[in-house]
């Protein structure tokens, strides 16, 4: 796959001269997927290279890797594990076989016990603060989607996020909260992660500090597949929320990980959200069984990723939502992308040969433009841009919007047809930077279901193109490992002896300076 990557042929017209030659090009690379407009008229490609591209993807067997997940097979062979996120929003009905068992009656069961706690949470006046204590996969998209979903939240609820082992995380948010009227949801899959367990033993001390033991079963919720770890913990897991081993960290806002988003939101939002990704499953299943790879937005874009990457070198890519509500969604695709696809051996355990998921990076628009567009635009590295913006939205601040929406479509333009200066250097823009532009009608649950599927499948895309296991995360095994055997020697007055010259350096530095 590798050899027939690289003897793919990049365009190398300028953007301009596309976009002058061709008009029709606008209207062409545009796809309307569910309540998605997804455009890829700025990026550098043209129809022959678009053939190219869905080639690699037919012949590195992106459909028949699609239908293997479908059918349950362990398509993460490094953990020996099915892949299910999108069984998580199949509707009543349908099935999704796993090890020999249809997951789908499962999936809907926690839904409805999620709505059962989220209804009793909404509907309790003496709770006014929700905190969701998790990491990684356990926060990134929960913390996402209600930020995102703000305009859409319960009026009376806040949530918090807790994720980081740092204390300040946590008693920042104990500081803005009273024992009484908050609920804590402790997620980990695993429940054996060691910044969730910290901190959540925190605030199960502050719950028994002010309101004794007995307060516990009715402040914490569990969302775990380890009932065993959250009764050791000290949580009584006859209250847990299960969900599976199937389903990665990072795919599982969908599950009962989502349970502070369903709260914030309601049940009924959060099936819209379900929903939203489900339409994006509908396109990538449908299309794909049929062999209509060219008709596969997902694919497109995808592929449009891999040129960048794999074939031109370009290590980092910017994600610009003109939308504040968006501002966690880069954090988010941070782990989804590089946690996925941050790989350089096969399936088959060779090395890749080519680079894989870059660097993914950004802030909202306009804020972004004040900090790093000035590189974007006249850096010496060209670094493709996704922009997201709507049409309308949910403050009714139409003046604002406006202005918002002509920025994003202002910066478009510029980066990709630039403004020559041949008498000022420093005011050339040479433009032919690209970017993909996502447009919707508003940031709705059904949409941001939409934005986050369309990404899961986009990974799950190039990682097939790679031939890399998408859904392990061995990279970050290593530095957890070492972080529990310097965490004893960093209190401890023992010999450094283990660990090598210059982590002994910074222990000893650590022990002559730390204040107990
Ligand atoms: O360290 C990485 C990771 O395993 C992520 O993949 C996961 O989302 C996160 O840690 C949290 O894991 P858990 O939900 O088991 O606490």
């Amino acid at each position: 796959m590798v050899r027939r990557l690289l003897a793919v042929e990049p365009c190398r017209r300028h953007l301009r001269d596309l976009l002058t030659d061709d008009p029709g090009r606008a209207v062409r690379y545009t796809a309307t997927v569910g309540d998605l407009r997804l455009d890829w008229s700025r990026q550098p490609v043209d129809d022959r290279l678009l053939d190219d591209l869905r080639a690699v993807a037919g012949a590195a067997g992106v459909g028949g890797r699609l239908a293997a997940m479908v059918a349950g097979e362990h398509v993460n062979p490094t953990e020996d594990r099915a892949v299910g996120h999108m069984a998580l929003r199949a509707p009543v009905g349908a099935s999704f076989v796993i090890d020999g068992v249809d997951v789908v009656p499962a999936v809907h069961a926690v839904l409805r016990d999620m709505a059962a706690v989220a209804e009793r949470i909404r509907a309790d006046d003496s709770i006014t603060d929700v905190v969701n204590i998790g990491i990684g996969g356990s926060d990134l998209g929960p913390a996402m989607a209600v930020a995102a979903l703000a305009d859409h939240a319960h009026p009376r609820l806040r949530t918090h996020f807790v994720s980081n082992v740092d204390g300040e995380d946590i008693a920042r948010v104990l500081a803005a909260c009273d024992p009484s009227s908050t609920v804590f949801i402790v997620v980990s899959k695993t429940f054996g992660t060691v910044e969730t367990l910290m901190n959540a033993r925190t605030a199960r001390r502050w719950i028994v500090d002010a309101l004794g033991e007995d307060a516990v079963a009715g402040h914490f919720v569990a969302v775990s597949t380890d009932a065993e770890r959250v009764r050791a913990f000290g949580i009584d897991p006859s209250g847990m929320l299960g969900f599976w081993d199937w389903v990665g960290g990072r795919f599982s806002v969908w599950s009962a990980v989502g349970l502070s988003v369903m709260i914030a939101i309601g049940p009924e939002a959060f099936a819209d959200f379900l929903a939203g990704g489900r339409l994006i499953d509908e396109h990538m299943t449908s299309t794909l069984a049929e062999g209509r790879l060219a008709e596969n937005a997902v694919v497109t874009l995808a592929m449009i990723g891999v040129l960048h990457r794999s074939i031109l070198g370009r290590a980092s890519r910017a994600v610009v939502p003109y939308s504040a509500a968006l501002a966690r969604f880069p954090a988010h695709l941070q782990q989804l992308e590089m946690e996925s696809n941050g790989k350089s051996v096969t399936l088959e355990g060779t090395a890749v040969g080519v680079p894989t998921s870059g660097v993914v990076w950004g802030e909202p628009g306009t804020n972004g433009q004040h900090a790093f567009f000035q590189l974007l635009h006249q850096g010496t590295d060209v670094i493709p841009v996704d922009l997201i913006g709507f049409a309308t939205a949910g403050h009714g601040l139409t003046e604002h919007h406006d202005l918002l929406v002509s920025n994003l479509l202002a910066q478009a333009q510029a980066l990709a047809i630039g403004r020559p200066s041949t008498t000022e250097p420093h005011r050339h823009f040479a433009g032919d930077r690209p970017s993909t532009l996502i447009l919707a009608e508003r940031l709705t649950p059904s949409v941001l279901g939409q934005l986050v599927a369309l990404h899961e499948h986009i990974v799950f895309v190039q990682g097939v193109v790679w031939g890399i296991d998408s859904f392990d995360q061995w990279g970050v095994e290593l530095g957890k490992e070492l972080s529990g055997r310097i965490t004893p020697d960093l209190v401890g007055s023992g010999p450094l002896d283990s660990h090598d010259a210059a982590t002994r350096a910074a222990i000893e530095w650590y022990r002559a300076h730390r204040r107990g």
